[in-house]
């Protein structure tokens, strides 16, 4: 339990920083190209975090969640109302996505590096405005760009996609991520949060995506059973033999 907590925080800490450090990295293109290459690996090596206990599973968590896209100064300060949030849960005194949740539970559990999927652009600070911002970037095909790169996949067997429904299907950045990073010969799980609409079209889409992959169902869980999610994360796990 201790260990697993420890995991979260060190995990949590680390994407605020990457978070508060990605547009300094990434926003730079002048320069030499020693300097360049040096800011691309910077990139690469900073999108996983490698789980400090050993992945003996060799499994990479992939997860997207809004929280970690916006910089709305309101969700990152203690005051908050997190009971009142549909996107964001009090984890040791934090407030965390519906997905970090599941994510960071599941690596605590498994001993599997976790990546988060961000966006060079974060999303408005304004939920309406961001499920504004989302069906347009669906609608339109868009696929924003992203300041998480993983190019070297060569570790991992097993990749759990974990993502929120939007608009019934994978948001957009999640398919940019699909279409940057060749997940061929892998198995991905996909497990999803959603307000209700659950898989909707999203496994097909990843089969899609990723042709050369083994796409199967993982569980979906209802934003309103998030204060549960630990129990339905370690249900599923129960049934993988990934427990550690
Ligand atoms: C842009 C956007 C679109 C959404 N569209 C749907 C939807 O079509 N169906 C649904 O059930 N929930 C939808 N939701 C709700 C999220 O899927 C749900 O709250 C999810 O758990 C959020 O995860 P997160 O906190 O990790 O971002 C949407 C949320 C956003 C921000």
């Amino acid at each position: 339990m201790k260990k697993e907590l420890i995991i979260a925080v060190c995990s949590l800490t680390m994407i605020v920083a990457l978070t508060a450090c990605g547009p300094a990295v990434t926003g730079k293109t002048e320069g030499s190209s020693a300097q360049t290459m040096e800011l691309e690996n910077q990139k690469t090596s900073a999108s996983v975090i490698h789980n400090p206990v050993g992945n003996s599973h060799k499994i990479l968590i992939a997860y997207f969640t809004y929280p970690e896209n916006t910089d709305a100064k309101a969700i990152h300060s203690d005051k908050y109302d997190v009971m009142a949030s549909a996107s964001l849960n009090a984890r040791d005194g934090k407030a965390v996505g519906n997905n970090a949740v599941l994510a960071m539970y599941m690596a605590g559990k498994t001993g599997a590096d976790t990546v988060s999927i961000l966006t060079e652009k974060p999303y408005p600070e304004s939920y309406d405005e961001t499920v504004a911002q989302g069906k347009k970037e669906i609608e339109n095909s868009e696929l924003p760009a992203l300041k998480t790169h993983v190019t070297d996949l060569s570790g991992y067997d097993t990749v759990i996609l974990i993502y929120p429904n939007w608009w019934g299907t994978l948001p957009a950045p999640v398919q940019t991520f699909l279409h940057d990073t060749d997940l061929s010969g892998k198995n991905i799980y996909a497990v999803v949060t959603s307000g209700g609409s659950g898989f909707s079209d999203t496994i097909q889409l990843i089969q899609q995506l990723e042709p050369g992959a083994s796409v199967k169902e993982g569980f979906a869980l209802h934003h309103s059973d998030m204060a549960d999610a630990e129990g339905a994360a370690q249900k599923w796990l129960e049934t993988t033999g990934w427990l550690q």
